[in-house]
């Protein structure tokens, strides 16, 4: 049994006590932390599903290894993802140690933790906010996936189109990359997907996997077709594998479930 945290959408401004106007990322991140340790669990490692440092400034990256440091004084490795808003050359150097800062590669790699292998991916896309997964980063996950050992995948873009309560789709990834991602871990023992980026616990499920998208550190949005709705909460969630039996449990705090503004939809 593995038990592991998973946290998203940290947001870090490039100052401590900076704010915008969901709060202070910060405060928010270490209170998070504190509410992590407060569980008593020693995870075997945490997944950060990206969106580390806003504009992916140094010094927001400076922050988070600070961040990373309280994290894995908890227990084990923390594994960084990147997201829309982090920046490839300056995650790279700080989060992944790696020397090269070619902006066009993506930060991908992979680690095993108690027999599970976690796949981190880069679903950035310069263009666009949706998300894509391209060659030769998908040949690489094709050849991770060989070995058949009990696999978690964790990508900032969710890899579907967010049907909405109303009847409506909100698409998320690139069309034509999530249909090639799901037909390579068709034959894989992939246990579950783990993202980030809709700022909501949200659970899907595509060819019988499921997908988990974690609480982002910095809010909550609530979408539907017309508007999106932004509140004052945060969250991580406490997932346990046992065989291939993935329990996830959100928790989310909110002082005061307080909106903070309704932004119109406009596609
Ligand atoms: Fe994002």
């Amino acid at each position: 049994m593995t038990t592991f945290f998973h946290f998203s959408d940290f947001h870090i401004l490039p100052k401590k006590g900076m704010t915008r106007e969901e709060g202070d990322p910060c405060q928010k991140i270490e209170k998070l932390i504190e509410t992590a340790e407060e569980t008593g669990i020693s995870p075997s490692f945490s997944i950060i599903t990206g969106d580390i440092s806003q504009n992916g400034s140094q010094e927001g990256y400076d922050i988070a290894k600070d961040y990373i440091k309280k994290i894995e004084q908890l227990g084990g490795p923390v594994l960084p993802v990147i997201g829309n808003v982090d920046k490839r050359e300056t995650f790279r150097k700080n989060l992944l140690k790696e020397s090269h800062n070619e902006k066009l590669t993506p930060c991908y790699y992979t680690k095993t933790v108690e027999d599970i292998q976690v796949i981190v991916l880069d679903s950035q896309n310069l263009k666009k906010v949706t998300g894509q997964l391209q060659e030769p980063q998908i040949h690489w996950l094709e050849e991770q996936l060989l070995n058949k050992e009990p696999t978690i995948i964790a990508l900032h873009h969710p890899p579907f189109t967010l049907q909405l309560p109303d009847g409506l789709s909100y698409p998320l990834f690139k069309v034509k990359d999530e249909l090639r991602f799901y037909k390579t871990i068709k034959e894989s023992n992939t246990v579950a997907i783990l993202c980030g980026h809709l700022h909501q616990s949200l659970i899907t499920q595509r060819n019988k996997v499921s997908i988990i998208v974690g609480p982002a550190a910095l809010s909550e949005s609530l979408i539907n077709s017309k508007v999106s709705k932004t509140y004052n909460a945060s969250g991580f969630t406490i997932h346990t594998l046992k065989e291939n039996a993935l329990t996830s449990r959100p928790v989310i705090y909110s002082e005061e479930r307080k909106l903070i503004k309704t932004t119109p939809i406009t596609q």
